[in-house]
């Protein structure tokens, strides 16, 4: 049985590898794509979608998602105001060097919103939703329907970090973008599972070097697609932080939402987004509340991670291909 997801996401270079995960695994059936403002600006993470599913020649529908951000509804002291064209970690365009066309066929008249909810009450407790970017939507549909929000089957969310930050020393850049939708929906916590795929465990899954460079021999054509994407990606890297490799933190989320065993340690805690107008936006801080509204993967197997990542995008034939290098390296 295929497992039903809808998919929010702002793409982004590790969306973009979460995306073709999703359209490449066989027990994957995802509803549908929203779009969000993140990485990039609403209208060029829309249509970053379409251009990869225009790719795979994929006609799953893509819902463009708030043109407001949730916590500058909801607190009149919010102010952020990001000019998405100084973002380089993706490239100029969210994608790196990639050029994909866009497909606006895909783009469906419907909102992000009406979509989610109605989606969740025409399949009720059988959606999983995984959020690839900042939580502007779903705090929307929650606003606009907690009742049928709570017939999700599950949340699997990448951001946040307890002992990482990377748009500050303390907030990861998903949460502290949005971070009054961040506790919004985490509201959910007790009503269903919620897993918060944060730094810690994506700083662990980096493709390194010889990953990327065996994905580009194994299939030249979407190798080499990866690999265009990823160049200015590893240089921000390797640039600020001294990591040589691909950390693809979207990747990571979808990935251990397939595979719930490659986590070997998770916390289940109860957390909230700090909102406060200091250095802590956008924190994610566990509390001492006893009701559990999280679940916190810290540590993942990377070798059996990368294996799933080889096979699922590239087929057994790759995989066996990379054990054998590996067996012989
Ligand atoms: O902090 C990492 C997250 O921010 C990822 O989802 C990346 O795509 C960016 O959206
Ligand atoms: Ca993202």
């Amino acid at each position: 049985m295929k497992r039903k997801v809808i998919i929010d996401t702002d793409p982004g270079i590790d969306d973009a590898l979460a995306i073709i995960f999703a359209l490449q695994h066989p027990d994957i059936e995802v509803l549908g794509f929203t779009s969000v403002g993140g990485n990039k600006g609403l209208q060029s993470t829309t249509d970053n979608v379409t251009r990869i599913l225009n790719y795979f020649g994929s006609d799953i529908k893509v819902y463009k998602g708030s043109e407001k951000n949730y916590s500058k509804t909801v607190d009149s002291n919010f102010n952020l105001s990001i000019d998405y064209s100084k973002e380089i970690i993706h490239g100029s365009n969210g994608l790196g060097s990639a050029v994909l066309d866009k497909n606006d066929a895909l783009i469906s008249d419907k909102d992000a919103v009406t979509f989610i909810l109605e989606t969740i009450e025409k399949y009720p407790n059988q959606v999983d939703l995984i959020t690839l970017g900042p939580l502007t939507n779903i705090a929307f549909c929650i606003e606009k329907n907690f009742d049928i929000m709570k017939q999700l089957k599950s949340i699997h969310s990448m951001g946040g970090g307890i002992h990482r930050g990377n748009r500050t020393p303390l907030a990861e850049f998903n949460y502290w973008f949005d971070p009054h939708s961040v506790n919004k929906v985490f509201e959910l916590g007790e009503y269903l599972p919620i897993f918060m795929i944060g730094l810690d465990v994506t700083h662990q899954a980096v493709l390194d070097m010889n990953d990327l460079t065996f994905m580009q021999l194994i299939d030249p054509k979407l190798g080499q697609l990866i690999n265009q994407m990823l160049d200015s990606y590893i240089l921000n890297y390797w640039e600020n932080q001294r990591i040589l490799g691909a950390v693809m933190h979207d990747l990571t989320a979808i990935v251990g939402y397939m595979y719930p065993e490659l986590y070997t340690e998770v916390l289940d805690i109860n957390l909230y987004c700090s909102t406060a107008d200091d250095v802590t936006i956008g924190q994610t801080i566990i509390t001492d509340t006893a009701m559990v509204n999280s679940h916190i993967p810290m540590k993942l197997n990377v070798e059996v991670y990368k294996q799933h990542v080889i096979k699922d995008i590239f087929g057994q034939e790759a995989l066996n291909e990379y054990t054998t290098y590996l067996n012989n390296e």
